[in-house]
């Protein structure tokens, strides 16, 4: 019991982009009934995941975490989950196969319902409402019973959380999964080159997979797959309650995900997001953008990897792609410095937002492609193992992105446009996406 932690001590401490419930009895009642709800994902599990991001850091894997910048739940369902979970499963299959490198899957998903934004509230016509949080927290429709935050929500969060879950293990196990089936993961989504790409890697490894199969080799790793989950971890009514202490060890684990990531602007040394998450066991993400300083790293790792302890610490960086060769280097000098051996992840989306003309929140796949080449070049320099990709993506065929070998334009994002918060990759992007970062992966190890 010697691990035992305060999981509270974040309570004195500043907790920023936390919403303003209105009422606090009602918040209480639904904290008593998460905290009597089951646990998502299970230490073991988690344990297990950490181990993979072990291997990862230590350059003997590549991470690939896929999906919405904000999950709903009206698009929690059957079909779009599903052509979530393929569009990583098809990325996957194109960077193991260019790399020879095990790919570690995990979602974006159950659980990626709320959000920091830059201001509380939002205007619109004259009218004030607070700022659309999550689903988690507040409807994104602009009338006052929407956007009032409403404790329920993170009810339906948990529940929304169990059921995506639920179907993604189901596939995972229930022969979705199968390398036998990866021509089956292409079907259902519109001819283009990149999908004509994939059937030729898909064919190669058909012919694999029947060689291995006529000298015998039966192996569970071809017929089930691990699907790991993650999300930003900002909610404390949310966490906290869904946070459990293991009776036999006294190890505490954040039961809502496999991965907890810290938010770019929660990442204060002195806050609420960064204390909480130094008491559990989970792997964490840190995302780091341009103004972050080698003092911030230092110290982070102190804070949340004090052991240095293997597939603990991930960086994902974020930093933009006109910035990243600039601001990158030093990061990664102290990670060195520290000998910490963390995974350093490129998050090429988060730096690169733009708007356009016509009034959309966007990002160009040429800047995002830049950013990750970029992430690459200051990793060889560093001899450090460019170990993930961090990725917004839908398996739809979205118009929210530019460019692309559709060269989706402005005028294209009229189409299509269905995000609520940032723009994301659609299908082909993410595919074509996957066998550039695979040329790269190629390159790097050569
Ligand atoms: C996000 O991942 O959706 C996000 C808000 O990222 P960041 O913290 O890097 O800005
Ligand atoms: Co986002």
């Amino acid at each position: 019991m010697s691990d035992l932690k305060d999981l509270d001590s974040f309570q004195k401490l500043e907790a920023l982009q936390q919403p303003t419930w209105p009422d606090q009895d009602h918040l209480e009642r639904v904290k008593q009934t998460l905290s009597a709800m089951p646990p998502l994902v299970f230490a073991g599990e988690v344990d297990y995941f950490k181990s993979k991001i072990a291997e990862a850091a230590a350059g003997r894997a590549f991470l690939l975490q896929g999906g919405d910048c904000a999950e709903t739940f009206v698009d929690a369902t059957a079909d779009r989950i599903r052509n979530r979970v393929k569009t990583v499963l098809q990325m996957a299959v194109v960077l193991m196969y260019g790399s020879s490198l095990p790919v570690i899957k995990m979602g974006r998903m159950a659980g990626q319902f709320a959000k920091p934004r830059s201001n509380d509230t939002e205007t619109r016509e004259g009218i004030t409402l607070p700022a659309y949080r999550g689903d988690a927290v507040n409807g994104f429709d602009f009338n006052e019973e929407s956007r009032v935050p409403n404790p329920d929500r993170l009810l339906k969060a948990y529940n929304t959380s169990a059921s995506t879950l639920n179907l993604i293990r189901a596939f995972n196990s229930g022969g979705f999964a199968d390398l036998r089936a990866v021509h089956e993961w292409n079907k259902g989504f519109m001819d283009n080159p990149a999908n004509a790409a994939y059937e030729n890697i898909a064919a190669d490894i058909d012919r694999a997979m029947k060689f291995m199969e006529a000298c015998g080799v039966d192996s569970a790793e071809l017929r089930t797959t691990d699907f790991f989950v993650g999300h930003e971890g900002l909610l404390f009514d949310y966490e906290r309650p869904l946070t459990r202490t293991d009776s036999r060890t006294g190890k505490s684990y954040v039961t809502s995900g496999h991965f907890i990531w810290i938010g770019e602007r929660t990442r204060q040394l002195d806050g609420a997001h960064v204390e909480f998450l130094s008491k559990v066991e989970n792997p964490i993400g840190v995302k780091l953008g341009p103004t972050a300083t080698k003092e911030d790293v230092f110290q982070l790792i102190e804070k949340l990897d004090p052991n240095r302890e293997p597939g603990k610490l991930t960086f994902i960086s974020r930093m933009g792609a006109a910035k990243i060769r600039d601001e990158l280097p030093r990061l990664m000098e102290a990670t060195n410095e520290a000998e910490a051996l963390p995974l350093w992840v490129s998050d090429p989306m988060h730096g690169n937002g733009i708007t356009t003309a016509n009034g959309y929140k966007s990002r160009r796949f040429d800047d995002v492609m830049e950013e990750v080449k970029g992430f690459f070049e200051v990793c060889r320099a560093l001899g450090v193992h460019p170990g993930g990709l961090h990725v917004e993506l839908t398996g739809d065929d979205v118009t929210e992105c530019l460019g692309g070998s559709d060269d989706i334009d402005e005028a294209d994002l009229e189409q299509r446009y269905e995000t609520v918060v940032d723009p994301r990759l659609n299908h082909k992007q993410s595919l074509e996406m996957a066998f550039l970062v695979a040329e790269e992966l190629v390159n790097f190890r050569r």
